[in-house]
């Protein structure tokens, strides 16, 4: 999704919203662009492409100054193009760049069009420029002119403006897309997340929906969704600038597999002992709360979906408690029928993801217990919205295609159902060993990671292909999803998971000797059903590759297809340990195709437009 940066200083500040943008890139975005504000002149450059191509046209045309405002671009309304790049402008008075859809600018286009505005992009954005700068013609100031212009928006903006007449001012404005306002020594800085504003600073003030802050190098201001002025809290972000490097790893998303053992070690940190979930770790008397339900509800989408889905499982099976695990885009726009006692969780590595958010706003009208986010970005807008949070501690993930995320959640999903299972008659025995298994996971990550080599192996037997099918069963069916979701996204080799089961009833005509099928086969209950399907598969002549624990590894031979074996640590852990062979066969698989492993095409990170 797109990115804003934005700079007020007594320094020169086109190489801070370079590098800003740089650390924004993860988001994923196809066109860049850059204004300054300088001498009372307003200096721009666009181009379609990556934050590079803006940096070769800015050695023929330089742009410089000490306020200014930049943006990557991933385009809604209008194709990937130079005109259709921010900053948009009105003449040479205002610029402006903006995140999020403005869903009423046909309306004010036709109306500024009456006016005698001219348009010179297909965007929603451009209305909002013209909007500002038709209002500063009639004699506001910029700040003022940005109040009332968003006063006639509908839709999700995060914005940040400069004008000709006002040297040194930003003005920024947030509804239903982030914005944070960075605070440094006679200097201000604004961006869509905190990321691209480390290097300069770690003091941050979180705009709240429907803030408009005008900032210069000096000084800030803030003002309420209802004009009014109102303090905002200065909150220090515990991150450093390094903590979003590569470091010596090729790729983001292999830095991030690599991590997963320490991500988890970090997200069950002061949250179990050997044998027990702490207290109050969903929050001061959520213990209570929680020992009340009597129902679930999980919603997320893309990975995070697939995590509330395992949890389904473990969910029903461990606590006895019914569960439902659904895509927010869907939830959103039903009326959900939520039984007495409900708990509504929702899942989401950002926080930000548009239609989580929208169904979490929808639940809290729709009747639920309480409701909990499960969630990495602390101060993110899910975090914020939800009664109870439990923040995974995954680190900031920059690859678009969800890793330490995901087993993240798994596990913070994990310490859910075991609280709940305590609360439901699961027998100590029971509860203590899954707990004790817990504090052995990030050694059986590591174990896992250390087959990497394997897993890049079968990755070969990939590269070529244009189709694949990922069979689980039970809780190993979200895990197969979540492996077909990883191949297709950054490889784009097609790939679709099914319930090892439903097979015969379709999928089954596909395989032949060109289809790789990988099955994933934890050491559980369901073992033998996965073996007859896996025997149906073979029997066709499919291409067979089995990731299984080193328990259910006796149950296949080689005549089945290629065996890889790893130990999961039991029917608990293993959805989250059988979910690494699945990453490394996607990075892998992707590397040898050459494709953009950390930004692959049409996607981004954070999904903040519907
Ligand atoms: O930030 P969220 O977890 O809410 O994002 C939801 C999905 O967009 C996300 O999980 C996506 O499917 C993954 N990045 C794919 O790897």
């Amino acid at each position: 999704m797109c990115g804003i940066v934005a700079a007020s200083a007594h320094r020169e500040v086109q190489d801070i919203l370079i590098s800003g943008l740089r650390a924004l890139e993860y988001r994923g975005y196809d066109s860049a662009g850059i204004a300054m504000q300088a001498n009372g002149i307003l200096d721009r450059q666009r181009t379609m492409g990556k934050v590079r191509d803006l940096e070769s046209l800015l050695e023929k045309h330089p742009v410089k100054g000490v306020c200014g405002i930049a943006h990557t671009r991933w385009a809604t309304h209008g194709v990937p193009s130079d005109r259709n790049a921010h900053p948009m402008s009105a003449g040479d008075q205002v610029a402006l760049v903006h995140n999020g859809i403005i869903e009423n600018h046909e309306e004010l286009r036709a109306e500024l069009i009456a006016q005698g505005r001219e348009f010179t992009s297909e965007t929603d954005t451009e209305v909002m420029v013209h909007l500002v700068a038709h209002l500063m013609d009639e004699g506001h100031d910029l700040y003022n002119a940005v109040q009332r212009a968003v006063r006639r928006l509908k839709g999700a903006y995060g914005i940040a403006v400069v004008c000709a007449a006002e040297p040194g001012v930003v003005v920024g404005a947030r509804q239903g897309s982030p914005m944070v306002l960075g605070i440094g020594d006679r200097e201000h800085f604004l961006a869509s997340d905190i990321y691209p504003l480390l290097p300069v600073t770690r003091q941050f003030v979180y705009l709240e929906e429907g803030d408009v802050v005008r900032l210069d190098s000096e000084s800030y201001s803030v003002s309420d969704k209802e004009g009014q002025p109102v303090e905002r809290p200065v909150k220090t972000a515990d991150l450093n600038a390094d903590a979003v490097q590569r470091g010596d790893y090729p790729h983001y998303m292999l830095k991030e597999i690599f991590e997963q053992p320490q991500a988890v070690a970090e997200t069950l940190e002061g949250r179990i002992s050997a044998t027990r979930v702490l207290p109050n770790i969903f929050g001061v008397n959520a213990g209570e709360m929680l020992r009340e339900v009597r129902h679930v509800h999980i919603v997320a989408c893309g990975t995070s979906y697939h995590a509330g889905a395992v949890a389904r499982y473990q969910l029903e099976q461990l606590a006895g408690i019914p569960c439902m695990a659904e895509v927010a885009s869907e939830y959103r726009y039903r009326r959900p029928v939520v039984p007495d006692k409900t708990l509504f969780v929702c899942v989401s590595q950002s926080g930000e993801t548009a239609d989580t958010l929208a169904a979490l706003k929808h639940a809290r009208s729709a009747g639920y217990l309480t409701t909990l986010a499960i969630c990495n970005v602390p101060e993110s807008s899910i975090v914020r919205e939800a009664d109870l949070v439990l923040m995974t501690r995954a680190g900031p993930e920059i690859g678009v295609a969800s890793t330490k995320a995901f087993t993240t959640q798994l596990v913070a999903l994990q310490l859910l159902v075991l609280e709940l299972a305590q609360a439901n008659g699961l027998e100590d025995e029971l509860y203590e060993e899954y707990v004790g298994d817990l504090n052995h996971l990030p050694e059986l990550l590591n174990r896992a990671l250390d087959l990497d080599d394997d897993f890049a192996q079968l990755s070969e037997h990939f590269v070529n292909k244009h189709h694949a099918l990922f069979l689980g069963r039970g809780s190993h069916y979200p895990i197969a999803m979540e492996g077909a979701l990883k191949l297709k996204e950054i490889s784009y080799i097609h790939a679709e998971a099914y319930p090892a089961g439903e097979l015969k009833h379709g999928p089954l005509a596909l395989v032949d000797d060109d289809m790789p099928v990988v099955a994933v086969a934890p050491n559980n209950n369901l073992l033998k059903k996965l073996v007859s399907n896996i025997e149906e598969v073979h029997a066709r002549g499919g291409e067979l590759y089995v990731i299984a624990d080193h328990g259910a590894g006796a149950s296949f031979s080689e005549r089945h297809g290629r065996i890889l074996q790893l130990d999961t640590g039991g029917p608990f852990l293993a959805p989250v340990v059988l979910t690494i062979p699945l990453q490394l066969l996607a990075y892998h698989a992707a590397v040898a195709r050459g494709t953009d492993v950390d930004q692959p095409r049409n996607l981004a990170k954070s999904v903040t437009v519907e």
